[in-house]
């Protein structure tokens, strides 16, 4: 490849076209475009199956499953969640007219401190959304103990953590709901797309209600639901992802070892350390540079990639409780987040794709190592 060829933060895996065509020929023929249709159901169906969980409803994106998994749960007053994500966490909430309430996060694991959560709970607080940031696992167990004890519900968004299991069981089946992102960038993509696991079957049924306007049969409404359907097209792809997703997160995996492998002795340079019993998808690479140690701030190495059409991205900076939307909040202030505050000036995200070439990852790796000629 070419020195001046963009390198992206990712790229899309997308199926051979050959056998989504299949599908779109039996699209083309029933002319069942959407409304739980044939592909729609065998999706979630199979995708339940794939993921080890129960229940699958899959939705047109990940932001309406998160919409729609608290309005499910009628989630009111305060939810405890976590600043280190991606604006639609939080946005979820205000869409639903509930408080976030921020709480820092462990430098570790990148996820909400446990102690930290429990220290927030106010007579309002009804709910904690936790975020699996880059498919790390949260402390899903002290994190169950804390609801459990409070009465609290727990619904984690899993954006990130499609395929990561816990000891051979999926990640997706702690918590009372999780909410999967199958967006392009995604580990697993049907191009836009989301899904809300759940565990039993009335559960699905109100889910399923609410993302179809609320309608519970031709003349009931139950509720105020919006429309969040996925079509069959993005169903049909999906069930022809499936049969290539083992393969995609097989390549990830090569991906990040050979980046661990160029990158372990960088002074100054943090890669997260792989837990015990988890298996990963690899949906992202971040490292976490130390200004001092590193020589360089994070800023000028994401800079010095760009000149050379390396284009990484600052998952997450700034962190959400910084947009004004939410920078008002007691719980926002920079004085309450100190370690995501730190660690949102530290991270940079490096490309991580299946396709991504030995040769293209030796570059990346050649300019953050000769940090000191720049
Ligand atoms: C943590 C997190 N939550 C929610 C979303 C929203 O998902 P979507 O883009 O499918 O609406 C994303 C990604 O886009 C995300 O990274």
């Amino acid at each position: 490849m070419s020195e001046n060829k963009p390198v992206f933060v990712t790229q899309p895996a997308l199926p051979p076209l050959e056998e989504f065509i299949v599908y779109l020929k039996q699209i083309w023929g029933s002319k069942i475009l959407s409304n739980n249709g044939p592909f729609h159901k065998q999706f979630e169906k199979e995708l339940a199956n794939y993921l080890g969980v129960k229940y699958v409803s899959v939705f047109a994106n990940g932001t309406l499953a998160l919409v729609t998994a608290l309005n499910v749960l009628r989630i009111t007053g305060e939810v405890i969640t976590t600043p280190y994500s991606f604006v639609a966490t939080t946005h979820s909430l205000w869409w639903n007219n509930i408080k976030p309430v921020f709480v820092d996060i462990d430098p570790d694991t990148m996820n909400l401190e446990p102690e930290k959560i429990e220290a927030a709970i106010t007579p309002q607080t009804t709910a904690i959304m936790p975020v699996h940031v880059y498919g790390n696992p949260c402390k899903v167990h002290e994190i169950q103990n804390i609801a459990d004890t409070y009465g609290l519900k727990v619904i984690y968004d899993a954006a990130h953590a499609f395929g990561v299991n816990i000891n051979g069981n999926s990640i997706l089946n702690y918590g009372d709901l999780s909410v999967l992102s199958f967006h392009a960038t995604k580990t697993f993509n049907t191009i836009e797309g989301g899904a809300i696991i759940c565990h039993d079957e009335k559960t699905k049924k109100r889910i399923d209600f609410l993302k179809n306007f609320g309608f519970a049969d031709e003349v009931t409404v139950i509720a105020p639901g919006i429309n969040a359907k996925m079509n069959e097209l993005q169903a049909a792809y999906g069930l022809v992802q499936l049969n290539y997703i083992d393969g995609y997160i097989k390549k990830r995996k090569i991906v990040s070892e050979y980046y661990r492998t160029r990158l372990a002795e960088v002074k100054g340079l943090r890669i997260l350390k792989d837990m015990d019993g988890i298996e990963y998808s690899y949906a992202y690479f971040p490292v976490f540079i130390d200004a001092v140690e590193f020589n360089r701030t994070r800023d000028e190495l994401y800079e010095e990639l760009k000149k050379h059409h390396i284009h990484c991205r600052r998952y997450f900076y700034p962190l959400i409780s910084n947009f004004p939307t939410y920078r008002g909040l007691a719980s926002a202030d920079p004085s309450n987040l100190p370690v995501a505050t730190r660690i949102s000036e530290q991270v940079l995200c490096l490309p991580i794709y299946p396709d991504l070439k030995e040769n293209i990852i030796d570059r990346i790796c050649n300019l953050i190592i000769q940090k000191t000629k720049f």
